[in-house]
């Protein structure tokens, strides 16, 4: 049995991959989004990007006479590679939902004949683990002084589809509870559970919960969803807010706050008593924070529309503690952001690599002396983590990590002390880079 893909479905993702391929957008639209069929085809056709291009490539220059694709065709290309050679589909099937002009005929005939064998045939390690794993190069170059070989596989393939990725994650949002939190939490799961949404709560947090995947949609249109009792989020959100461990009238800066995720934990686990400045750059995103924060009853947060990295120039020696949860490569996050894969370069890496040490040099004017920093990125390079630290350690003392953080990469032989990660193969979340320091 295959699955057939329906007309209007297939109409709409064949738009979305050829506005990939022009560069018009790197993302499927919001309102497509919600079409399950469009949105796991098109993740997951991104997510082996180079690795259908690659196959597509050889195939069209084995061809005799030379053919001009346009972003149309190739689209239907890029579908038909992906069905035929991930999920096996036989050719049939696909000349059945696509009825092909002859042009596309003759290349889908074409494409059976190559072989992964003779094709990597001469390429090193890192190029045939790049196309295999539909990784770039650029990942595994940076990674490979820092990761054994069996690591690096370990989490690029954790990364791509597997079946953990199956689950949802959810937090229960209690700053919206009249009654005590346990009785609450339990009538939410309970409720849900007489919904059809079987969910189960994690181990080290209990406001975490997790459902599958297939729930997803049920538990988005559920009351509890709609009304801002529950919020889905990655547990690694969670576990790293907690390390600012917010207490009654302490003020804190979350300083790259949007969409909101962290500064509405951070609210919650203050019991919005806390005062928060949540600053963002991104106006139409501060916006996307104002709904949420209001969405989840935080109360207790201040918006700023800044710039950051200059915001020093307002306050200084002012904060008892600093979240950056700063912009990055986001190189942990291929398994929900595949489309990051594709923009992985040097020049980027040191857009961001800049942006970084800005906001680290304008955190520390900020804070009291005394005061605590975490720095935090969604990436598994060790530039935009441990060599961004190593660089401010005269101004900084580093702070003990709970144990559920990995030791970071060793810098001089040792890890960098009040730093750690967290890796999708090991923690089950996206990966990230965490950091607890002390201000002198
Ligand atoms: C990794 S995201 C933050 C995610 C957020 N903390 C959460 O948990 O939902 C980084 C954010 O920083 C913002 N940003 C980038 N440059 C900035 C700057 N110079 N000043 C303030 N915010 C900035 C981006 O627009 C983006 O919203």
């Amino acid at each position: 049995m295959f699955y057939i893909i329906d007309l209007k479905s297939l109409e709409i993702l064949l738009k979305g991959l050829s506005d990939f391929i022009d560069g018009k957008s790197r993302l499927l639209k919001e309102k497509h989004r919600k079409n399950a069929t469009v949105f796991h085809y098109y993740q997951e056709i991104v997510r082996n990007w180079n690795k259908l291009n690659f196959i597509i490539n050889k195939t069209t220059r084995s061809l005799k006479t030379k053919v001009d694709l346009d972003s149309h065709l190739k689209a239907h290309l890029y579908y038909s590679t992906y069905r035929i050679f991930q999920e096996k589909v036989p050719i049939r099937i696909i000349i059945q939902e696509l009825k092909p002009s002859d042009k596309l005929l003759e290349l889908l005939k074409k494409l059976t004949s190559f072989s992964w064998s003779r094709a990597l045939e001469g390429k090193s390690f890192n190029e045939s683990l790049s196309l295999e794993e539909a990784i770039p190069t650029f990942f595994i170059e940076r990674l490979t002084p820092v990761f054994s070989k069996e690591f690096l596989i370990e989490t690029i393939k954790s990364m791509n589809y597997t079946p953990t990725s199956l689950d949802v994650s959810f937090r229960i949002n209690d700053l919206r509870f009249k009654n005590d939190r346990n009785t609450t939490c339990k009538f939410i799961i309970d409720d849900l559970r007489k919904e059809g949404i079987k969910s189960h709560q994690d181990k080290e947090v209990p406001f975490i919960y997790y459902t599958k995947n297939e729930f997803k949609s049920k538990l988005l249109s559920s009351e509890w969803y709609k009304k801002g009792y529950i919020i889905l989020h990655d547990k690694a959100s969670f576990l790293i807010s907690q390390l600012l461990l917010p207490k009654s009238n302490e003020l804190i800066c979350d300083m790259c706050a949007a969409p909101g995720i962290k500064t509405s934990i951070i609210a919650q686990l203050s019991n919005n008593e806390s005062k928060l400045i949540a600053c963002e750059f991104n106006f139409k995103r501060l916006m996307q924070l104002k709904k949420l924060l209001k969405k989840l009853a935080v109360s207790n947060s201040f918006l700023l529309n800044v710039d950051s990295t200059i915001i020093n120039n307002y306050f200084h020696n002012s904060f008892d503690k600093i979240l950056i949860d700063a912009p990055c490569t986001g190189s942990g996050t291929f398994l929900n952001h595949p489309e990051l894969k594709w923009r992985q370069n040097y020049e980027f890496l040191n857009q961001n690599l800049l942006l970084q040490s800005k906001m680290i040099e304008s955190s520390l004017k900020l804070l009291k002396p005394g005061g605590i920093l975490v720095y935090v990125t969604c990436s598994l390079y060790p530039e935009e983590g441990e060599n961004q630290i190593k660089n401010i350690l005269d101004y900084v003392d580093p702070l003990d990590l709970p144990h559920y953080f990995s030791p970071s990469y060793k810098i001089d032989g040792e890890p960098l002390k009040g730093t750690g990660r967290l890796f999708p193969s090991i923690h089950n979340t996206q990966g990230f880079f965490v950091s607890k320091l002390k201000k002198k």
